[in-house]
């Protein structure tokens, strides 16, 4: 009975030190960078237990590492036969820190892995962080193929809106790198390239995604314009600017405070009462 006892407040001591340990960074971390924006998987899937699969493995593993130092890397895998090759690129959007970038990969290639089980290739774009592998290679390759398109809600004609809309967005054309972010009033533009483009193939990408985001979004409050190597996104302070889009990610982390506290709350009852229950047991087995 002792070493019931033992157990018990060895699970317990053991349950609030887990919960010590997740609540800081469940609340910290900046849970929007991970926002999950689009996803695909190849048709083509591979033989599990496969080189294949062993390449696809230490690529995904490189990709994640490399994430801690650096914010957009490739990595090819030859495998011993043509047809295990794998090539593999990330992108963290350029404003982001080393440790958030790092999260951010890890995720994608954790969300990716789920999603496109069994398929040779699968591409994953979180709010912060792009994530893409495939058979066949893709680096260096220039891809103006829409992804993804959101367009927000009409806020009419406009025309001082629009006009500074369209002065952010020129701007972004005219800067260089392959991270572009801009902002006038309350508009706010950014742009991001994956980082195996050409400052060329950058331009031409994102002067489409720009055009696109310009004619299909019209006078919409916010607008995102996703192609296979590069996005622009922008807000002009309506229903989607930034520091409501912040806010919304407080209240889901309010909530998952809540939803924690609540687990925690309930556990601890849970505990106590078998604490209870075998003190009546061994009490009744005496
Ligand atoms: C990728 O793998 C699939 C399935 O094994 C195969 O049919 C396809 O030819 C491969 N593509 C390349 C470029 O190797
Ligand atoms: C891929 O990575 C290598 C080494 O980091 C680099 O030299 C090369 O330019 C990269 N290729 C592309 C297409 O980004």
């Amino acid at each position: 009975m002792a070493k019931t006892r033992k157990f018990l407040s060895l699970s317990f001591f053991i349950f609030f030190l887990l919960s010590l340990a997740f609540f800081p960074f469940q609340s910290l971390s900046s849970s929007h960078t991970k926002t999950y924006l689009y996803a695909g998987c190849t048709q083509q899937t591979y033989t599990p237990n496969s080189p294949y699969e062993s390449n696809l493995d230490s690529l995904l593993t490189s990709l994640v590492n490399s994430a801690t130092y650096s914010s957009y890397n490739n990595f090819t895998i030859l495998g011993s036969t043509q047809q295990d090759a794998i090539y593999g690129l990330y992108q963290c959007r350029g404003d982001l820190s080393m440790p958030d970038c790092a999260t951010c990969v890890a995720s994608a290639v954790t969300r990716a892995g789920d999603l496109c089980r069994q398929t040779c290739g699968g591409a994953m774009q979180l709010d912060g962080c792009f994530v893409k592998y495939d058979n066949a290679t893709f680096l260096g390759v220039e891809d103006k193929t829409v992804v993804l398109k959101k367009c927000g809600p009409s806020v009419g004609y406009n025309p001082e809106a629009m006009s500074s809309r369209d002065a952010v967005l020129a701007g972004l054309v005219g800067s260089s790198g392959p991270f572009r972010e801009g902002g006038s009033g309350g508009v706010r533009g950014v742009a991001q390239c994956t980082g195996d483009l050409s400052f060329g193939e950058c331009q031409d990408c994102l002067s489409e995604a720009i055009s696109r985001l310009k004619s299909d979004c019209g006078t919409a409050d916010y607008g995102d314009m996703f192609l296979g190597k590069c996005y622009a996104r922008y807000s002009t302070g309506g229903a989607h600017d930034t520091s409501k889009a912040h806010g919304k990610s407080n209240n889901r982390g309010q909530k998952t405070f809540a939803i924690i506290i609540g687990l925690l709350a309930g556990a601890a009852i849970l505990i106590v009462f078998l604490a209870f229950l075998s003190k009546i047991c061994l009490r009744q087995g005496k």
